[in-house]
């Protein structure tokens, strides 16, 4: 009896000790099935999303997974080669040169060397020294005053805005660090673009932010306050980029912080409308005019447009022009389709504009059919990250390179493919305190220069191996590209790519 009543009172106390444990847990599933019906009940109600009325709950999940789809592609799914933009080997490359870690592979190329497409370079027995400070090229036509000496590979344009300031600072510090010239994008130059006073070229776009006066027009007097700052060395019009020519774009008042506004010269919270065309000019003769005007005010600093080309007949109306007004600029970049942007729309993206190497032969044909070609510079960009590509771009007519997203890449960009949306994870192209936070532009100054210099440095070894001394002495049949015959031709054979 006593015994019975001993486990009587130690069952008690067990219950007084463990009861208010099952209660909280019962209480946390209750909860949880409470917030499944609700949701189960709001996913038959809702009429928006046809997979959440049909399967409540279930539903979801594919949305999420859908939401992790690129990740998955990108560390479970792609090869080193197949990747896009960018596949694994490219961006691997990119990473370890700004982090300046080994860059070699070993075991031999993971490339199939026989396939339709394979591209090399004509090497010799006998290399010649290439000392990599050289390579340099320097732009400035006959009536230019003041030409700039460039290093044949450069930051492409990417304004702030579309880029955090972290992001502009590091890739401005960097490119001061290596001397190289950064372009400032189309969004004007902030004071991320000043702090360490490296090299820029200015960009103008149809919103002339920077140089725009109250009604969003071109200001002569504002342009000429900027262009003649020493730090501008060099000022690019640009009509069209590669991943949407022809398109405007929005930047919507929401996102316009006080800094961006200073940089734009643009009013605090209203959105800001760049329209597709130039306001000062909507012919060929008037973008002359346009050229003209801004080398007398900016003191003959270098002129250049940005275009992504459309037709061969209009560039070639544009050298004709050329000849005839006796106006020519002392640089044309020029983009490919393959080129990057901050947003485009998927058409415009996918099928407007012509390829970066289709472009440079035709317009390279028209430059020397008109003996242009001398007085003008080009600047290619599309996908040119490593030194072959690089090298196989100046050998089919271009003097130098520009890179968008491999400097992005060098400043911790994963191709988390979210540039649009404000949220990229590494604080590059987004303007969310949250996330730039995360970049340091200490630190991702030295990577941007790194890569830089590596690159180039692999620049000088591949022509050292050509037997050549500059970039300057590449030509087309120093690439053989394999035909769809199966057979190696030269790119001077195939037209233009
Ligand atoms: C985030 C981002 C922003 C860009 N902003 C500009 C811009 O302001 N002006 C411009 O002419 N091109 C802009 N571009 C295009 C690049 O300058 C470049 O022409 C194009 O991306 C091709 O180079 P890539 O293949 O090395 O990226 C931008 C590209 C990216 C990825």
């Amino acid at each position: 009896m006593r015994n019975q009543a001993k486990y009587a009172f130690a069952l008690l106390i067990c219950v007084a000790i463990f009861l208010p444990l099952i209660q909280i847990q019962l209480m946390w599933i209750s909860l949880l099935l409470v917030s499944f019906v609700v949701l189960g009940l709001r996913d038959m109600q809702q009429a928006r999303h046809a997979i959440r009325r049909n399967y409540p709950i279930l539903g979801h999940f594919r949305y999420l997974l859908e939401s992790i789809r690129p990740e998955i592609n990108q560390y479970f799914v792609e090869s080193n080669t197949n990747g896009m933009p960018f596949n694994r080997e490219i961006r691997s490359i990119i990473y370890q040169r700004a982090k300046k870690q080994n860059d070699a592979i070993g075991f031999g190329t993971r490339h199939d060397v026989y396939a339709n497409g394979h591209e090399c370079i004509t090497h010799t027995m006998f290399p010649s020294a290439v000392v990599p400070e050289t390579l340099r090229t320097t732009i400035g036509g006959p009536h230019c005053k003041q030409p700039y000496n460039s290093s044949i590979f450069i930051v492409s344009g990417m304004s702030f805005g579309s880029l955090s300031g972290a992001a502009i600072e590091a890739l401005n510090k960097g490119a001061k660090l290596g001397e190289f010239i950064h372009n400032s994008g189309e969004g004007g130059i902030s004071e991320y673009h000043r702090k360490h006073g490296g090299d820029l070229i200015w960009q103008i776009g149809t919103g002339y932010f920077g140089c725009r006066d109250i009604h969003g027009r071109f200001s002569r007097e504002k342009f000429i306050a900027v262009a003649n700052d020493a730090q501008v060395k060099m000022i690019e019009i640009k009509i069209s980029q590669g991943a949407k020519p022809g398109l405007g774009g929005m930047l919507p008042g929401g996102k316009i912080t006080e800094e961006i506004s200073l940089a734009r010269g643009v009013p605090l919270n209203v959105d800001v409308i760049s329209p597709g065309t130039h306001s000062e000019f909507s012919s060929i003769d008037g973008l002359l005019d346009f050229i003209e005007e801004l080398r007398d005010l900016s003191h003959g600093k270098p002129i250049g447009v940005k275009l992504c080309l459309g037709s061969e007949s209009e560039f070639e109306q544009l050298c004709k022009e050329m000849v005839k007004k006796q106006i020519v600029p002392d640089f044309i970049s020029l983009d490919g389709a393959e080129g990057g942007t901050g947003s485009s729309s998927v058409e415009f993206t996918n099928h407007v504009g012509l390829p970066l190497y289709d472009a440079l032969f035709i317009i390279n044909k028209c430059l020397k059919k008109y003996s242009l070609r001398e007085d003008i510079k080009i600047i290619a960009s599309g996908k040119i990250t490593d030194g072959f590509d690089i090298i196989k771009t100046i050998a089919q007519g271009s003097d130098l390179c520009a890179s968008a997203r491999g400097m992005m890449m060098a400043l911790g960009c994963i191709q988390a493919l979210k540039c649009e949306s404000n949220k990229c994870p590494v604080g590059i192209a987004t303007q969310n305190p949250s996330l730039t936070k995360g970049l340091v532009p200490a630190e991702k100054s030295a990577r941007v220069y790194s890569y830089h210099k590596k690159t180039i440095d692999s620049v000088a070894k591949m022509l050292s191996v050509m037997g050549l001394t500059h970039t300057s002495e590449l030509r087309p049949f120093h690439i053989l590209k394999r035909n769809s015959e199966g057979h190696l031709t030269s790119a001077e054979s195939a037209s233009g790519s």
